[in-house]
């Protein structure tokens, strides 16, 4: 059983007086996690994550979706300190710039032209710039179902921490839903006349798009003139190779990608029509437009870290995806029959797309609950298992999976003594996990 926390306790302190939110990524911060939970973290291996105190976990984080391989997995650890040694940055774009972009466009069928950054946010801020700038139109359609798409104004305006951001920037957002055409169509007809630049969604995030929902998307901008663009940064890679779009052939104007692009390194993409991204290049008399341009956009081991990511994806008939959606698929049934088996299935269960599954704990209303979900986090903590939604890896070998499932029949075991003794407050130690997106600590 693992309680012990003292040094993970030390830098919690010191990290949530000097970093604000405790941590560089919210989804990172103390908010997220139960207080019995390693706040540090040392070292990662194949799918084993250790923290300050020595304590190790199967970690099934991987890097907010990032690290599709495993943790300093061999093959990419490899390329990339090769390249370290022959300098990272130049004056000029180094050779493998224009060789990675030529394999990425080879990849993803809908890139004809490519542009490579840091961020997945770096991206998608692009990708909405570029379609306002060719549509010569303002407004943007989200859909509403996926909780992220960039840390810029344009869409933290349309959340709850909208603090900081100019109110008439929120104006320019609007909504559908996913899964759901008319909503679609309803808010093209309202807001046609003042001039709809994109629509902007993940092709598939919690759930699959069922009834040809994504094709009758893509037919609704076609019909309109509205640029239509996946934001891809998790789904690309992970749901396959080649993108969700390519899994649910339905072909976007504009892409974005990022993590597992690199297993976990730092790399994001904005690909689509060459039409639309030759406006920010030298090849035409248009106005231009200010793409994406960072520093490190071109880093060499970066991108020979996506470059070799994408050669392993695409071996042995898409042997690494097959094995996550697998892997995926078993942890979730056996999720689910157990908490059958223990009679809380209106309570808890595991759903989602099999790549990309996630936890779901409801009151004896029905209502979601925080209380429930942490103590369940809180429990799998101490069989070895630190989770939050589940990302399966190329790395979660068969005894990484049997641990975990062995600590989810415990843990929901736990959570069922609690219910029927109504006392699953009592059992957590410290707060409730928080959503990022609220006004107020
Ligand atoms: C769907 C989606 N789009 C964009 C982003 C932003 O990516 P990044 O954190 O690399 O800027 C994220 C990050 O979680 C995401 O989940």
């Amino acid at each position: 059983m693992i309680t012990n926390f003292t040094n993970s306790n030390i830098l919690r302190k010191k990290a949530s007086d000097l970093i604000p939110g405790g941590a560089h990524t919210y989804s990172k911060g103390d908010d997220q996690f139960p207080l019995l939970s390693p706040h540090s973290i040392v070292k990662g291996k194949g799918a084993r994550i250790w923290d300050v105190d020595g304590n190790e976990f199967v970690d099934w984080g991987m890097g907010l979706t990032s690290v599709l391989l495993g943790h300093a997995y061999e093959p990419i650890i490899e390329v990339i300190t090769k390249e370290l040694c022959n300098g990272v940055n130049f004056i000029r774009p180094s050779f493998i710039e224009a060789e990675v972009a030529e394999q990425f466009v080879e990849q993803i069928d809908s890139a004809e032209m490519v542009k490579f950054a840091k961020n997945g946010s770096n991206a998608t801020t692009s990708a909405i710039k570029l379609a306002r700038a060719y549509t010569g139109k303002n407004l943007i359609l989200r859909c509403a179902d996926q909780p992220f798409f960039s840390i810029d104004d344009w869409f933290i305006s349309d959340t709850e921490v909208d603090n900081g951001i100019p109110k008439t920037t929120s104006g320019h957002i609007k909504q559908f839903r996913y899964n759901d055409i008319s909503s679609l169509r309803a808010q093209i007809a309202r807001y046609k006349e003042d001039g709809i630049a994109c629509v902007i969604l993940e092709p598939a995030a919690t759930e699959e798009p069922r009834d040809g929902f994504l094709q009758a998307v893509r037919d609704e901008c076609t019909k309109h003139n509205i640029i239509l663009i996946f934001d891809e940064v998790v789904s690309g890679f992970r749901f396959h190779p080649k993108g969700a779009q390519f899994l649910y052939n339905v072909i976007p104007d504009l892409s974005t990608f990022g993590k597992s692009m690199a297993n976990g390194f730092s790399i994001s993409a904005l690909a689509g029509k060459k039409e639309l991204m030759e406006l920010g290049g030298l090849k035409h008399d248009k106005e231009r437009v200010f793409l994406l341009s960072t520093t490190y956009g071109g880093e060499t081991h970066h991108l020979r870290a996506a470059q070799k990511t994408m050669q392993i994806l695409n071996l042995n008939d898409y042997e690494v995806t097959q094995y996550i959606w697998s892997v995926g698929k078993r942890v979730k049934d056996h999720y689910n029959q157990c908490a059958k088996s223990l009679g809380i299935e209106k309570q808890t269960s595991m759903a989602g797309i099999d790549c990309r599954p996630f936890f779901l704990f409801f009151n004896e209303k029905g209502e979601p609950d925080t209380v429930l979900r942490t103590l369940f986090v809180q429990e799998m903590i101490k069989y070895g298992v630190l989770v939050q939604g589940l990302v399966p890896s190329f790395s979660h070998t068969e005894s990484d999976i049997i641990q975990t499932e062995e600590a989810i029949y415990h843990s929901l075991k736990t959570l069922t003594q609690a219910i029927e003794k109504k006392n699953v407050s009592n059992q957590l130690v410290g707060e409730a996990v928080k959503p990022v997106f609220r006004r107020y600590n």
